[in-house]
C-alpha cells in the first residue's frame, strides 16, 4: 500500500509519527490539451493513482522532505526560486508560493511516496505539488479557497521549477471529484462537475502508456506555447480562446506563417471539442464523445505536432479493434493514450496493442483501466 510506504519513509527519516497523511492524484486530460494557457476549455479526470505525503510539523521556518524515490532527504528554510533543484524543488517551490502568496506557512517534515507513473503525462508534478499544499495548508490553518489553491501551485511549478505549464494539471489534482469530469474554464477558473460514471454505461477508459522516452519537452512545450502567443497577439485578441470556431476561417486567412496558422486552428477547433464533448456527456451520450476523442487526436498530430509514433499507433490500433474513440493525454512528445472501449474490450485492446508495438520494435507499452476518482484532500 502507498500510503504504508509514505509512512514507513517518516517513521524511519524522522522516528516518530507524522500528524496525518494527505493524497493528491494524477490525471487524464479527457479532451482539450494544450488550450489551457490559451485560456480555454479542458476536462480532466483524476486518476485512482496518488502521491502520499505523510506530514508532520518542524520548528517554524524549517522544511525536510524525504521520499521513497531518493536516498536522501532534502532541508531547506525560505528559499527563492531555483536555490533547491531536483525533485525536492516541486516542495520547496510549494513552501515558496505560499510564502509569496502572503501566507504564513507551517514548517513541516514531510515523507513521499507515489503511484503515479513519473515522466508518462500524468501530471505526477502536480500530484507531488497538490499533496504537499493541501497538507500545509490545513496544517497551518491557512484560509486559502479550493478554487485559488491550482494557480500557487502552478507557479511552483513556473516560477520555482521553471516550467511554462498552464493551469490544467494542478486544477485537476485538486479540484477533482470522485465520479465527475471537472469541466474548467482556464480564464475565470470556474469549473462544473459533470457526471462521468463509465462502468453504468458499460464503458471504460483505457490509459496506453506509451512508454515512449519524452524528447525535447520543454523546448518542444515553450514553442508551441509562444507560437499561440504570437498567434493572439497579431490576431489582436487576449488569447486564442477569444477566437471561435465560426472566426477561424478569417483568422488564419490573417497569418502568413502556415505552421502558426496549424497551431491555431488546433487550439481554435479543440476548444469547441471540449464544449462539444461537455454536451454529449450532460445528455448521457458518452459512446457519441469517441469520435470528438479521436478527432482531438488528429489535430494534435497534424496541426499541434505533438505526438510520436509510438502514441500515434496505439491509437491506430485501438481505433482498429474497436474503441470508440482514442487520442493522446498530456503535454505530448511521448506519455499516455486513453481509448474509450467497452469494458469487457480491455484485455482485447491491450493484446491488441502489444502485438503493434512488438511488431514496430518498440518498447512495450503498459495499458490499465481508470475511473475518475476523488481530488486532493487529507485521508
Ligand atoms: C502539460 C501541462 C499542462 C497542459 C498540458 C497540455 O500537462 O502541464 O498545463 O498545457 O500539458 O494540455
Amino acid at each position: 500500500m502507498i500510503t504504508d510506504d509514505a509512512l514507513a519513509v517518516f517513521r524511519k527519516e524522522f522516528g516518530t509519527e507524522p500528524t496525518g497523511l494527505w493524497a493528491a492524484p494524477g490525471r487524464v486530460n479527457l479532451i482539450g490539451e494544450h488550450t489551457d494557457y490559451n485560456e480555454g476549455f479542458v476536462l480532466p479526470f483524476a486518476l485512482p493513482q496518488r502521491t502520499i505525503a505523510a506530514v508532520g510539523p518542524a520548528p517554524a521556518g524549517e522544511w525536510t522532505v524525504c521520499s521513497t524515490f531518493a536516498d536522501e532527504a532534502v532541508s531547506f528554510g525560505l528559499t527563492e526560486p531555483g536555490e533547491v533543484t531536483g525533485w525536492a524543488a516541486y516542495v520547496a517551490g510549494v513552501v515558496w508560493a505560499l510564502h509569496d502568496a502572503g501566507y504564513q506557512v507551517p514548517g513541516a517534515r514531510i515523507a513521499l511516496a507515489s503511484e503515479v507513473p513519473l515522466g508518462s503525462g500524468l501530471s505526477s508534478s502536480a500530484a507531488l505539488e497538490s499533496s504537499v499544499l493541501t497538507a500545509l495548508v490545513d496544517l497551518g490553518g491557512l484560509d486559502l479557497p479550493l478554487e485559488k489553491r491550482p494557480a500557487v501551485a502552478q507557479r511552483a511549478e513556473n516560477v520555482y521549477v521553471g516550467a511554462p505549464t498552464g493551469i490544467l494539471d494542478q486544477s485537476a489534482s485538486i479540484r477533482c471529484q470522485e465520479g465527475r469530469a471537472l469541466f474548467l474554464d482556464c480564464r475565470s477558473y470556474e469549473v462544473e462537475q459533470i457526471p462521468f460514471d463509465l462502468a453504468a454505461e458499460g464503458l471504460a477508459i483505457l490509459v496506453i502508456n506509451s512508454n515512449a522516452p519524452h524528447q525535447h519537452v520543454d523546448g518542444e512545450y515553450g514553442a508551441r506555447r509562444k507560437s499561440c502567443e504570437d498567434a493572439a497577439r497579431l490576431l489582436g485578441v487576449p488569447a486564442l480562446r477569444d477566437i471561435t470556431g465560426a472566426e477561424l476561417d478569417d483568422a488564419l486567412s490573417r497569418l502568413d506563417d502556415e505552421v502558426m496558422r496549424r497551431r491555431v486552428r488546433h487550439i481554435v477547433t479543440e476548444d469547441d471539442r471540449v464544449l462539444a464533448t461537455v454536451k454529449l456527456l450532460h445528455a448521457g451520450q458518452v459512446r457519441e464523445i469517441g469520435p470528438l476523442l479521436t478527432a482531438s487526436h488528429v489535430s494534435m498530430r497534424d496541426d499541434f505536432e505533438i505526438t510520436v509514433a509510438q502514441v500515434d499507433l496505439a491509437v491506430e490500433t485501438a481505433l482498429e479493434v474497436g474503441a470508440y474513440g482514442a487520442r493522446m493525454t498530456g503535454g505530448g512528445f511521448g506519455g499516455c493514450v486513453l481509448a474509450l472501449i467497452d469494458a469487457d474490450k480491455a484485455d482485447v485492446v491491450t493484446t491488441a496493442v502489444e502485438e503493434a508495438y512488438a511488431k514496430a520494435g518498440f518498447t512495450p507499452p503498459t495499458a490499465w483501466t481508470v475511473t475518475a476518482g476523488p481530488g486532493a484532500g487529507k485521508l
